[in-house]
């Protein structure tokens, strides 16, 4: 019996790594913001890792907080997507693009012209855009949920509809007959005409080696499951613990379940945010270089996730046995649980803070094999489908997950040895999709 196994995405941000001090590193070129070329090399790493895709946050507003962050995404996630695709053969490539602030015939567009081109490997992670910032570089604010997730459930059904509207078997391309393609199977779509957006189409982009693209979304209210439940393929979830990941996989599911599809058709990926270094001390230097410059900032905040003061004098030391019967783990923070665990094992304040603990995802740090048990844990606990993995420095961090906790995986059979299909479905275990998802009990 073939085992079950876990897929692998991975960030792919601005050039240097997760970590929003990975531009410094002395052996990152503090340029590669701009740099094609450092984007192909990490999309060819990830695919020599055999991950199943690469995934592309995206905001519509300025995303460097200070003098000494980079910004957190590419310039443009459709052109980087395009520039890695002509670089790869195997890898998908999911970018996320806003319901709200593109017009949905655009965006089909885009979207379905870089799956045709890639063979079939592009998803879309629709995401409604709740940041003020975005919002103010369309001239605009935020409107409430039930207005962005009104326009989201039809830019999603009017772009399936573009997407379809050149019908499979419309091209002909016979030069003999002289019949390129026939226009009785690429037809307008008038008929969707909603309360926020329209078009008339029809798309003039024949299918792709997937029909079309895969749909994701990330968020978790309601509202976004409800638009999960119906359209998407796969998940990017933001989960702290096993349990909470657990409980957001399963609301997931209810929600596909919900608007009559099978639970199994959507992916649920739990971020992971490791350093990887032979020895434990070795990791936590490196992960250490991300937090000195904060380490100020953040002793207060661990201070508050443990309720006991803690001060920069105490900084190299070891919580005493005093402060330890006092710590609690601070229910308002979930990373806390984790932190009180490491305060017990003994480290310094600063080593307690080296291990990633203030970090937007679960920290694995230290030798490989730390990584794989974290993933095989949450893995089998049934927990995510997968992950996407937030390598803190591109530049070496995805070699040493891919030579480091990939061999690992495959050994414990909970990772596949190479792709077995060409496209970004084949690599979900997707269904085929062209055109509009069924009409469903929430529609
Ligand atoms: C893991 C994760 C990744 C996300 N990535 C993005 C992103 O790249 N761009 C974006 O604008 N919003 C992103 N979001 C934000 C969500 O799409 C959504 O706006 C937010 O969760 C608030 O949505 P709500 O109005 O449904 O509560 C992300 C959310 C999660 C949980």
């Amino acid at each position: 019996m073939t085992m079950k196994k876990m897929m692998i995405g991975m960030q792919l941000g601005n050039g240097y790594g997760a970590q929003t001090l990975a531009w410094r590193a002395p052996h990152v070129d503090p340029r590669n913001y701009t740099n094609p070329d450092a984007y192909v090399r990490y999309a060819q790493a990830a695919e020599r890792g055999k991950f199943q895709f690469l995934f592309l946050p995206d905001f519509l507003a300025q995303s460097q907080q200070s003098d000494q962050d980079s910004p957190m995404l590419t310039m443009d996630p459709f052109i980087t997507m395009a520039v890695m695709a002509r670089e790869t053969e195997k890898i998908g490539f999911v970018t996320t693009a806003s319901t709200t602030f593109y017009e949905p015939y655009n965006l089909a567009r885009q979207l379905k012209t870089l799956d045709v081109i890639s063979g079939g490997r592009i998803g879309w992670n629709a995401i409604t855009t709740s940041d003020q910032a975005s919002a103010a570089n369309f001239g605009t604010t935020i409107a409430g949920r039930d207005a962005r997730y009104g326009r989201a459930h039809e830019v999603v059904q009017l772009i399936q509809a573009l997407w379809g509207s050149w019908q499979e078997d419309a091209w002909i391309a016979d030069q003999k007959s002289g019949v390129f393609a026939d226009l009785a199977k690429i037809q307008p779509i008038n008929h969707l005409q909603g309360q926020y957006v329209a078009s008339r189409g029809p798309l003039e982009i024949p299918p792709s080696n997937q029909g079309q693209p895969v749909i994701f979304q990330a968020g978790g209210s309601p509202h976004s499951l409800a638009l999960t439940g119906r359209f998407a393929n796969g998940v990017i979830g933001s989960t702290y613990t096993i349990e909470d990941s657990i409980r957001q996989r399963s609301n997931v599911r209810r929600a596909a379940e919900r608007a009559g599809r099978d639970p199994d058709d959507i992916k649920f990926f739990a971020g992971i945010s490791p350093t990887i270094a032979p020895t434990k001390r070795e990791a936590l230097d490196r992960r250490g270089q991300f937090v000195e410059p904060l380490i100020h900032h953040r002793i207060g905040y661990l201070g508050m996730m443990l309720g006991i003061p803690l001060t920069a004098a105490e900084l190299d030391q070891p919580l005493t046995g005093q402060q330890l019967s006092s710590a609690r783990a601070n229910p308002s923070d979930p990373r806390s649980d984790k932190a009180l665990e490491i305060a017990r094992e003994g480290w310094s304040v600063r080593d307690i803070l080296y291990h990633g603990i203030i970090d937007y995802h679960p920290a694995p740090i230290g030798p490989p094999h730390l990584t794989a048990d974290h993933m095989q844990e949450w893995f089998e606990s049934g927990a995510c489908d997968g992950f996407w993995l937030n390598p803190d420095i591109y530049e070496d961090g995805i070699d040493a997950f891919v030579d480091g906790v990939v061999p690992l995986l495959q050994q414990r059979d909970l990772f596949h040895d190479d792709y077995d299909g060409d496209t970004l479905r084949d690599h979900l275990h997707v269904p085929y999709q062209y055109g509009l998802s069924e009409p469903t009990n929430a529609a």
